[in-house]
């Protein structure tokens, strides 16, 4: 009698735990999958369906790789750089960093220059294919102890990126605290560039602040060429860009974000960049979106911001 009860309760406990480590098991729909990034310990959800291949680093949830099948050659939309150490809690050079909850240094040395978002790992909360075989990732981050150390406010942060033959990024705040605060964002993107024929499009008329001189300008010039060190901030703008380069599709932007900085540290500057080896400022340009400098948003408790960005 003993030995049923024994049998019986051996039998009952080894089920329990093979349904738990199933449960444990993440499934991806076809077409994702997650790995360590190259050689690295960076974990990322490659994607890589009839539309595109891209690869997202749970850190930061930040794209690392675009590249749309349609074009002759596949070439990545975005540049990465070959100096990451990808360490811990260093943020990663290349592909579409988010900044958050504050753009550029903060008053208090200590603190992350562009926030905390792209240091953070992140949690992907939803992998779904679409009937057009395309796929959409929801990723998310909250607060913690340790965000409430450097910006006291609950939050939830929601981004959703569309991996099709365009990158659509959904960037949703809600404010779960009970004061309102402020905040600046960008998505910091680089794009992959031959940099001595690129051409910026979608600033002629617009104001700019020159954050190498301190002064405010205005852009004359039909587009932009980039000749030397450039960082400018345009705070208004009307959210449509088009970057033009050699051997390389016209990349189009859009976005419903109302400010742009123009970014590209030329040879002086990037010798002080660790992680920009060799001359390899030469084949990018970071034209980031978002809301920066006079376009800081204020939200309301239990209120919720959303933009949009779109890259084709
Ligand atoms: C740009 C800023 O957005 O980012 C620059 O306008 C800054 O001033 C650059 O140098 C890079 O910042 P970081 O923190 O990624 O080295």
């Amino acid at each position: 009698m003993w030995w049923l009860f024994y049998c019986v309760l051996t039998r009952y406990t080894q089920l329990n735990l093979i349904k738990k480590t199933r449960s444990m098991q993440k499934t991806y729909p076809i077409g994702i999958r997650q790995e360590k990034y190259l050689t690295t310990n960076l974990d990322v959800i490659v994607v890589d369906n009839q539309h595109c291949y891209a690869v997202i680093a749970l850190q930061g949830a930040q794209v690392l790789s675009f590249i749309p099948k349609k074009t002759m050659p596949p070439t990545d939309r975005l540049w990465l750089s070959r100096g990451n150490q990808y360490t811990i809690n260093k943020a990663i050079r290349g592909g579409i960093p988010l900044c958050f909850p504050w753009f550029g240094p903060h008053s208090n040395p200590n603190y992350p220059s562009h926030g905390f978002a792209r240091n953070k790992i992140w949690q992907c909360e939803d992998i779904r294919l679409e009937h057009d075989q395309s796929h959409i990732l929801k990723f998310k981050l909250g607060h913690d102890e340790e965000t409430h150390a450097v910006w006291p406010y609950k939050f939830v942060l929601e981004l959703t990126i569309h991996c099709a033959d365009t990158l659509q990024l959904d960037f949703k705040l809600t404010n779960l605290d009970t004061a309102k605060f402020d905040f600046t964002f960008a998505w910091h993107s680089y794009f992959n560039v031959d940099l001595s024929s690129t051409e910026i499009y979608g600033l002629q008329g617009l104001s700019y602040i020159d954050q190498l001189t301190n002064t405010t300008n205005l852009q004359s010039e039909q587009f932009l060429m980039i000749e030397r060190e450039v960082d400018r901030i345009y705070p208004q703008t009307h959210g449509e860009y088009v970057i033009q380069s050699k051997a390389v599709e016209p990349i189009k932007i859009t976005t419903n974000t109302e400010s742009v900085v123009v970014w590209n540290p030329w040879i002086e500057k990037s010798k002080k960049l660790s992680d920009v080896i060799d001359e390899d400022w030469k084949n990018f340009v970071c034209v980031e979106n978002g809301q920066v400098a006079t376009a800081v948003q204020t939200l309301d408790v239990n209120q919720t911001a959303s933009y949009q960005l779109n890259i084709a």
